[in-house]
């Protein structure tokens, strides 16, 4: 071990290729090369890929990439798109702040860059949602220009091959991938060599089980020489998430249709429609009453037919109960702005959480078993 905490590599190194050289000659022949975003390069097309698969795998993201570029062919058409839309194309790819980026800094292009993507590190750097990884991916894959990444499966392969120890979640220990994310990035290629480090990270140098046998950059790779690899990259610390539970009111107005509301552009699942929510030691008798205006004898409260179950978020865990209620007289809604009937059977071009569209569907298709 270095003073650095760095471990020192066993491998004689002086008669190997670069680093670039060896990872871009596995990429020649095993590389990734039709993926949908690799057709057709273009900015617009490279900058949506790169925030979709921020935290989505390239197999869930292919229809979605499909979809969205079908519907937004350009920036000025995203730009000029109701959120309400892009959120609703966005439904089930999870983490929505994502979309809500998405759509800003498609008007920061049009409105601070004239509708034409920069090609400068510190520009796209200036847009919502794009991180000096994200900015870097763009500037190499769309403008073939060198910049260096640091995904999460790029953290994994640089901190085995170069040995670096800690958590990257760590500042230091960031800093040192950087510094050799930035050092092995060659000024060639720049296209082809982000696109290994990502293949690489996602298909040999995998989190469990990596196939180092194949791996290019194996006979310097500090990890695999003092066996590391099951050590490295270093493990966050364990952090106890909070329990919180709710209890959700599936109410069907007499035609079926589901009452929604419009959750707030801030906390969970912005600007999502979601299902009302009271405690779960609460009556749903008394909110039905005092949201509706309607009297006993107008609605029913079934038996639990669905299963309690766990959505967790990055910082806790929601227990969630449905409560089902059926209504025999249909109401006025309350707020006609934020508020809907949504019919199962005929959708409409809204957003919803994932685990809200499931408890919507699973009642509907029980409902016609
Ligand atoms: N993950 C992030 N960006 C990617 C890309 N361009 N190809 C495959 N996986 C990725």
């Amino acid at each position: 071990m270095s003073k650095d905490n760095t471990l020192v590599p066993k491998a004689e190194t002086a008669e190997l290729a670069p680093f670039s050289a060896r990872a871009l000659q596995w990429f020649d022949e095993y590389g990734r090369k039709g993926l949908p975003w690799q057709q057709d390069i273009s900015p617009y097309r490279v900058w949506l890929s790169e925030i979709m698969l921020q935290q989505t795998q390239v197999v869930t993201v292919i229809d979605y990439f499909q979809r969205f570029t079908a519907r937004f062919p350009s920036v000025k058409s995203l730009a000029a798109a109701p959120l309400d839309e892009v959120l609703h194309l966005w439904s089930g790819l999870g983490y929505y702040t994502r979309a809500k980026n998405l759509h800003k800094a498609a008007n920061q292009v049009m409105n601070n860059f004239g509708g034409v993507f920069p090609c400068e590190q510190e520009q796209l750097e200036t847009l919502s949602g794009v991180g000096r990884s994200t900015a870097g991916a763009i500037r190499s894959i769309a403008f073939e220009l060198p910049a260096a990444i640091l995904d999460g499966n790029v953290k994994r392969v640089l901190a085995r091959h170069q040995g670096i120890e800690g958590w990257p979640g760590k500042s230091q220990t960031l800093k040192q991938l950087w510094l050799a994310a930035e050092a092995l990035t060659p000024q060639t290629r720049c296209r082809d060599y982000t696109q290994v480090m990502m293949d690489l990270g996602a298909t040999v140098c995998t989190r469990t089980k990596p196939k180092c046998a194949t791996c290019p950059v194996q006979h310097d790779c500090i990890a695999l020489a003092y066996d590391r690899i099951e050590q490295l990259p270093g493990k966050k610390p364990k952090k106890v998430i909070p329990v919180k539970t709710t209890q959700m009111l599936l109410i069907q107005n007499v035609d079926g249709s589901v009452y929604l509301y419009k959750r707030p552009l801030t906390g969970i699942w912005p600007g999502l429609y979601s299902l009302p929510e009271i405690a779960q030691d609460e009556s749903p008798a008394t909110f039905i009453r005092s949201h509706f205006a309607i009297n006993e004898t107008d609605y029913t409260i079934n038996a639990q037919t669905i299963d309690n179950f766990r959505h967790t978020f990055s910082h806790y865990h929601l227990d969630i109960s449905v409560c089902r209620i059926t209504l025999h007289k249909a109401p006025k809604l309350v707020s006609e702005n934020t508020s809907l009937w949504y019919n199962v059977a005929n959708k409409a071009n809204i957003g919803l959480a994932a685990p809200i569209e499931k408890i919507v569907n699973s009642i509907f298709n029980s409902v016609n078993d």
